[in-house]
Formats: C-alpha cells, structure tokens, sequence
C-alpha cells in the first residue's frame, strides 16, 4: 500500500477550480442531491458548537459520505462570526477534510468558504430554475434581500444557469452593503437596479427573492406582501414568520435536517405540531414527484447538506492534483511503523 499523503489546498486553487464553472458546478450538485434522494449517502445531523457568551457566533461541523461516482467522505468545518463583516474580513470561514475509503486517512485539507458558498449558490439556482420551470415561467425580477458573500454567488449562479432579469431590487440593514451590492449588479447585469429601503417594497417587486440575511428570528411576517405568489429561496431559513411558511408550497433539501436549530420551517412545525406544510424535498421536484402551483408562493428552504459539499471537494482535489499542482505536506504522517 502506497504511504499516505496530506494535500493543502489555498482557496485560490479552489476559486481556479470552480470559477467560470457554475453550470458544470450545477451539475454536480444535482448529482449529490439524487444520490441523497436514492439513499446512497450517509448525512448526519450538523453539530452546532455555540458560545453562551457570544449567541450571534457558531462553528457548525458537517460530516458525510457520498456513495457512486463521487465516492467522497470527510467533514466541512465552518465558522459563523456576522461581526467579521464590520472589520473587513468575511463572516464565514472553512476547512473541509477528504478522507480516503480504503484507509480512512484523511488525505486532503480544502480552504473551503468558496466550496460552501458554490454549493449553496448552485442548489439554490438549481432549485430557481426546477421550480420556476415546473410552474411554466422563469422569473425576470429578482430581489436580494441581505446582500453578502452568498448573496453574490447566488447571482453568479443564477446568471449562469441562464436567468435573465430585467429589473433587480435590492433591500439590507445596511446602505453601504446595499451600495455595494449594486455596483457589482450595474458591473455585471443590464436590467434595471434599484434600492429599496423599505422591505415590503422589495418583496412586492419580485418574482424571484433570494434571502441571505444574518437575521436569527423571523422578521418578515405579513403573508400580504407574497400576494403576486413570488418564488423565494430562503437560503438564510429564518426570515419568514410561521405564518408565511404555512401559507406557502414549501420544498426543503432534507425533511429531518430542516426541523431543526429554529428554522422558519421548524418553528412552523412547532406551532401546528406537524409537518403536512412540507410539499417535499428537491429530490422529488427533480424526480417530478411533486409539482409547485403557479397560484401560491413557493419557498425552498435549504438546511445545507454536508454531501454537497463532499461532491464540490472531491472536483476540486481531482482538478487541483489533474493539473500537477497538488501542494503535499512533506512527512505530516509520521508515526508509521508499528513498533518504531
Ligand atoms: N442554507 C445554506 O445552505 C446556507 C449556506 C451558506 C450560507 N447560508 C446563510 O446565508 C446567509 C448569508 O451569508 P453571507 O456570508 O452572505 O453573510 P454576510 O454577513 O456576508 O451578509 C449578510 C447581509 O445581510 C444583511 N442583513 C442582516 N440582517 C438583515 C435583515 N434583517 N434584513 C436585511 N438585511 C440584513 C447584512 O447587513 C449583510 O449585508 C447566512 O445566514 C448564512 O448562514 C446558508
């Protein structure tokens, strides 16, 4: 048996890696979800670790394995720190480790904030572009309601899976983010794009909401505003009230995953003490075994699946060692012979 290997690989690397790639990244990510549906992954429960003494932070570890072709196991650990942002530096930040299915050595350490924001942006321009197409009509306004990190790469995966807007509204606490989140929209996109200061405009205005906010607790209540049944991906899960949630044809990632850590879906659970608000997971709308109504609104809610990001890692370590520039750390196994 060849002596095990350890591989750091930058976030540049992995940027060079999935750049330019969205369809393709796309692709792979709808791979994971049908080898999910078909049961040939093992995805359990992310493990929050939360600090009493600063509620806003957590650092949430993702361990899973990912069967056929991907043939992928390790864990992505990923911090939250929402305070980062006002001190120039980006609220996430990630490893990710592979693990090797002969030996279990982990054989590889991925810089993997890009990988985590790829795979949320690809499934939740996956899940735009199933749903708008089952309801018959993709949406040509769009609406970015907390503009980060993710909100970007959502855009970027939207656009790269064909969505063409002609208006683009955006809403954030903050001006200066919003501000900035415009200028990169008028750098990249030719419909019209506006700022809303007010909420209810935003969501009245779009067909296509993406929320990727830091908020903990619902703070968008009024089922009014959803009237023009818009299609929203609620990327950050704790936006909408009970109420809205109830009111919706709501698709998830995962049912189990879902109902957990207060989510706008496990706090509608808790309020009517089921879950028949559920239509189904994105398997099934791939599957086509559910079909969303054009006459409501319709909200994908992603918990975030480890395998996704398993399934991103493992293109991304082939890609890095296909173009021989794999940086192995010399001797980091060390303690190799049984007995010295
Ligand atoms: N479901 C998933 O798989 C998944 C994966 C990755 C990230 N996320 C979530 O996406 C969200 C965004 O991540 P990010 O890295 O872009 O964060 P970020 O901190 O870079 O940006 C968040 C933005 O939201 C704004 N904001 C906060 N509360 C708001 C509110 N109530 N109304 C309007 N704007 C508000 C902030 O001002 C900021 O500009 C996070 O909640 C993160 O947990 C979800």
């Amino acid at each position: 048996m060849p002596q095990p290997s350890f591989a750091v690989i930058s976030g540049a690397q992995v940027h060079e890696a999935v750049s330019g790639r969205e369809e393709q990244v796309t692709a792979m990510i709808e791979a994971a979800y049908r080898l999910h549906g078909e049961g040939r992954t093992v995805n359990p429960d992310s493990y929050f670790l939360r600090f009493p003494d600063q509620p806003a932070n957590r650092i949430i570890a993702l361990p899973a394995s990912v069967g056929g072709e991907v043939d992928a196991h390790g864990i992505k650990w990923i911090s939250s720190f929402p305070g980062n942002v006002a001190n120039g530096i980006p609220r996430a930040s990630a490893v990710l480790i592979l693990n090797d299915t002969e030996t279990g050595y982990p054989f590889a350490c991925l810089e993997s904030s890009i990988i985590s924001a790829a795979r949320t942006a690809a499934s939740a321009a996956l899940a735009a572009a199933r749903l708008a197409d089952a309801r018959g009509a993709r949406p040509r306004s769009v609406g970015f309601f907390g503009v980060g990190l993710i909100a970007r790469y959502i855009h970027t995966y939207l656009a790269g899976n064909g969505f063409e807007f002609d208006e683009l509204h955006v809403h954030d606490l903050s001006r200066e983010h919003a501000e900035g989140f415009q200028g990169y929209l008028e750098r990249t996109e030719k419909g019209q794009v506006t700022i809303h200061e007010n909420a209810e405009d935003l969501v009245r205005a779009s067909d296509l909401i993406v929320f990727a906010t830091v908020a903990g607790e619902p703070h968008v209540t009024d089922p009014a505003w959803f009237a023009h049944n818009p299609l929203v991906l609620h990327v950050s899960l704790r936006d909408l009230s009970p109420e809205i949630i109830l009111a919706s044809y709501n698709v998830v990632d995962d049912v189990e995953h879902c109902m957990k850590a207060n989510t706008s879906p496990h706090l509608a659970e808790q309020q009517v003490g089921n879950r028949d608000f559920v239509a189904g997971t994105l398997y099934d709308v791939l599957e086509g075994k559910t079909k969303p109504p054009a006459d409501k609104p319709v909200v994908f809610s992603p918990f975030g699946l480890g395998v996704l990001d398993l399934a991103v890692a493992r293109y991304v370590y082939d890609q890095v060692r296909g173009t021989g520039d794999l940086q192995e750390v010399p001797g980091f196994f060390h303690e190799m012979k049984r007995y010295g």
